[in-house]
């Protein structure tokens, strides 16, 4: 018979102040938007950034964020060799409020080598926005962490940028995202006036014009000003009505807003205007907080959900070790996914079994950070030195909850790594395994070698230097990396390895964690490899 003792039964009191603390957490996480932009390199993802920071009120003049490119020492930035190189390499998170809602922006680096730090971010997110040039439509690197984004059925905000200046037609932009995306792209806004000529758009909520003014350097909030139908024939003239025309071909063609259909992954509401000149933000902005989903339930590993009101659980998407040279500090990023995150609470490593005493946190804007004491659903959190933990780790309290992994696409850029002074062999294997722990690289090996010779695996040349900077920085080894002739990787099920290894033309490679890569020096040899052996399942993520 169950015991039943004080406290089995909730009083009427505790069950008040239960269900009161579940409403408060409710109200907390339905205000929150968790989100990421997505974009090639150059679309303009840091001034966008830098403009929704500038309508929330966090920066006062924009420009603060991204320093001009001559005198870079933005925000973001952190790494010695980021300033040097002029790129931003790693994520940071950026929290503003702007009318209620509470907005977790959460960056994503802009070069193609570390789009596995995006996919990561993307495991984090509850939507995104995908950032396009009108001048250059769906580029490559948007098209690949876009495949992501649709496999975790993210839902997609497009918001197509540098409309100020001359570009492809915007009928031509819809077709395109619907090609090569495989959405269905919902025009929320129309422009008036062609790329390069911009007048304003028409917002097909409520068939106004909004007027589109430059503002002097972009500086300050763009005015918005809207007109009626009338009026804005009057001021736009022939422009006014080729975009009437065209919004009424949008209306025929069914390209109408739905809501459930951007919430399923289906459809893109698609948006005009200028980061550059402030032109458009408010609107999106406005979208996030109407359109995009708030925290939900997440699903575990074993197929049930983790209810927002249960107790706390977080997934660990990010880590960054030494932000600050002075501290040598590790710190984890993690998303809030249930319950209420309070600093100095225990969690447990789900896959050590751990517990870990939560007591410094952090809030971060990114070099800025401040103590943050407790955090709901949707929030980031910069945990400072929380021990052993791995991106993709579930820390929870309470009922054991173990989330999906997030998932990393597998290699196409291979090097080998060579420990260059045996007498500092120590620290050689301390800094790998720890870049491995954070997923700066994939290690692995070629079994046939054994685990004294790692290969690096990765997206980008660029990330096996940071491996270098880091092993040489921070731990004192001193490496060579030479190239590895490899340009492609699947990963298969290891009882498919010794096919593999009779293949001419393939290589095994194993990481440390059981699982064995299959890779080719091309997509060719791949493609025989697939043709020979259609009885082997060839995996481009690495994690599922
Ligand atoms: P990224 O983070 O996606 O790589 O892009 P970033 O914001 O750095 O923007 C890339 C370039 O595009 C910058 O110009 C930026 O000013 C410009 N840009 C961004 N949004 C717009 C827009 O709406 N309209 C126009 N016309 N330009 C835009 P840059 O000359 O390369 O650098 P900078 O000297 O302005 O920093």
């Amino acid at each position: 018979m169950a015991d039943r003792t004080l406290g089995a039964v909730p009083s009427p009191t505790v069950a008040t102040e239960a269900s009161a603390d579940a409403r408060m957490l409710a109200a907390e996480a339905s205000r929150r938007r968790t989100f990421a932009i997505i974009s090639h390199p150059d679309a303009g993802k840091t001034t966008l950034t830098e403009k929704l920071l500038l309508y929330a009120g966090q920066v006062t003049e924009a420009g603060q964020v991204k320093a001009r490119r001559n005198r870079r020492a933005a925000v973001s930035d952190w790494m010695e060799m980021e300033r040097e190189r002029g790129i931003s390499i790693s994520s940071t998170a950026l929290r503003f409020e702007l009318d209620g809602t509470i907005h977790n922006l959460l960056d994503t680096p802009g070069h193609r080598d570390f789009s596995e730090d995006t996919l990561r971010v993307l495991g984090a997110a509850d939507s995104c926005v995908i950032l396009l040039d009108a001048a250059r439509g769906v580029e490559e690197q948007t098209l690949k962490l876009f495949e992501v984004a649709r496999e975790r059925r993210v839902p997609l905000i497009t918001f197509i940028n540098k409309y100020d200046r001359p570009g492809l037609e915007s009928l031509a932009l819809v077709d395109e995202i619907e090609r090569e995306l495989g959405l269905r792209a919902a025009p929320v806004t129309w422009p008036v006036g062609r790329a390069g000529e911009l007048r304003g758009v028409i917002d097909r909520r409520d068939g106004g014009f909004y007027r589109f003014e430059r503002t002097a350097g972009g500086a300050t909030i763009g005015a918005e000003q809207r007109l009626d139908a009338a009026e804005a024939a009057v001021e736009a003239g022939d422009d006014w009505r080729v975009a009437a025309e065209e919004v009424g071909l949008l209306d025929e063609v069914g390209a109408g807003l739905d809501r459930d259909s951007y919430l399923a992954g289906s459809s893109t509401p698609v948006f005009f205007g200028s980061a550059l000149q402030n032109f458009g933000i408010r609107m999106l902005l406005d979208a996030l907080a109407d359109l995009a989903p708030a925290p939900g339930p997440r699903p575990g590993a074993d197929g049930r959900e983790r209810e927002l009101d249960a107790d706390f659980s977080a997934l660990v998407f990010k880590l960054q070790a030494n932000l600050d040279p002075q501290h040598r500090d590790r710190l984890a990023y993690v998303r809030v996914c249930s319950g209420r995150f309070e600093r100095g609470t225990q969690a447990t490593n789900a896959r050590t079994g751990k517990t870990l005493r939560m007591a410094y946190a952090h809030e971060l804007f990114g070099r800025r950070r401040e103590t943050l004491d407790a955090a709901f659903p949707g929030d980031v959190v910069g945990l400072v030195n929380a021990g052993d933990v791995r991106v993709g780790d579930t820390l929870y309290a309470g009922e054991e909850v173990r989330f999906t992994p997030i998932p990393t696409l597998a290699p196409d850029r291979f090097a080998r790594l060579r420990n260059r002074d045996t007498g500092r062999y120590k620290q050689f294997h301390r800094g790998v395994a720890q870049l491995e722990s954070e997923g700066v690289v994939h290690v692995l090996h070629e079994p046939e070698l054994g685990t004294q010779a790692p290969v690096l695996g990765g997206a980008g040349q660029m990330q096996f230097e940071v491996a270098r900077y880091r092993l040489e920085r921070e731990f004192g080894a001193a490496v060579a990396i030479e190239p590895a002739g490899w340009t492609v990787s699947r990963r298969i099920d290891p009882a498919d390895a010794g096919t593999v290894a009779r293949a001419p033309a393939g290589q095994l490679l194993a990481d440390g964690h059981g699982r064995v890569l299959a890779a080719f020096k091309d997509r060719f040899a791949l493609e025989r490899f697939e043709r020979a052996h259609p009885e082997v399942a060839l995996d481009p993520f690495i994690v599922r």
